[in-house]
């Protein structure tokens, strides 16, 4: 049976250690969160981000708009937490409503207070392999295999999904930590051939127990990004995690694995924000 890798506890243990980091600084640091309309489960993302930011001390701004709201007008609300000094950390949580533009929203952040690490110029600093804010989830992901002792040079890692949020980026840090990688997707094809090479695979699809145990080759570390809801309410990761489990070395489970992560690494991100803006 797998190794279960506990998020909980890393995301505490990282959160803790940012405490003396921030009574360093000469304020609290900032943050705003954004979040457009009603979508449920952001409503709980963000709740999640402003009670941790609550509980370390930092000064924050969480700002509700209105699921009418326009792209000009959210764009104002974008340029006036540029220009707040007391906030150092911007992140608009996403999906947006349908008639935004998503991406010239991330665009228009400030980039030195883009925590999320979405603007094309920490993207692009990222893909030149000289990281300034990654994003939360991937760099999540790497703190716990960090911390769970798992060595990632000279490993072939399988990366499922390519989104800008997770698959791309996480590429790119486990290829910068020496891995060789295989970025797979939707058109991906023969998946559990690749996945019967994997050293580590990250599932990041999106779909409830897309992974099937026997595809998760002995002993491999398999890290499940996914948090699905299905009809009768649970959550359920993109892995089958029971069936995974008994061919895994170490595992995520789904809740409690990378999801606190996303949230400590924010955090982390954040005093970086304001270590660099108040230094
Ligand atoms: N929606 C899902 N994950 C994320 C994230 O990491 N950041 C933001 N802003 N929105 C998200």
């Amino acid at each position: 049976m797998a190794v279960n890798i506990n998020g909980r506890l890393v995301a505490k243990d990282t959160c803790q250690a940012l405490r003396p980091r921030i009574a360093a600084l000469p304020r609290p640091p900032g943050i705003a969160v954004v979040r457009v309309g009603e979508d449920p489960a952001s409503k709980v993302y963000v709740g999640r981000k402003t009670q941790r930011a609550e509980r370390l001390g930092f000064h924050h701004k969480e700002i509700h708009l209105d699921v009418e709201t326009s792209q000009v007008e959210l764009e104002a609300v974008i340029d006036a937490v540029n220009a707040d000094d007391l906030i150092d950390g911007i992140l608009v949580q996403l999906p947006l409503p349908d008639h935004l533009d998503s991406t010239a929203i991330l665009d228009r952040i400030a980039p030195e207070k883009d925590v999320d690490g979405f603007h094309p110029v920490n993207a692009g600093l990222l893909s030149q392999g000289r990281p300034r804010f990654v994003p939360c989830t991937p760099c999540g992901v790497m703190k716990l295999l960090e911390r769970s002792g798992v060595s990632i040079e000279g490993k072939h890692a399988v990366v499922i999904g390519r989104s800008n949020i997770v698959g791309r980026p996480m590429a790119m840090l486990l290829e910068k930590a020496n891995a060789t990688v295989t970025l797979a997707h939707s058109r991906t094809r023969n998946l559990p051939d690749l996945l019967a090479q994997a050293d580590i695979v990250v599932a990041a699809v999106g779909r409830p127990h897309f992974v099937k145990g026997e595809w998760v080759r002995k002993g491999s570390v398999v890290i499940d990004v996914g948090i699905n809801r299905l009809d009768d309410g649970s959550l359920v990761g993109d892995v089958d995690t029971d069936a995974a489990s008994k061919n895994a070395g170490w595992i995520t489970p789904v809740p409690g694995g990378v999801g606190p992560m996303t949230i400590a690494m924010l955090m982390e991100n954040t005093v970086r924000a304001a270590e660099f803006r108040t230094a």
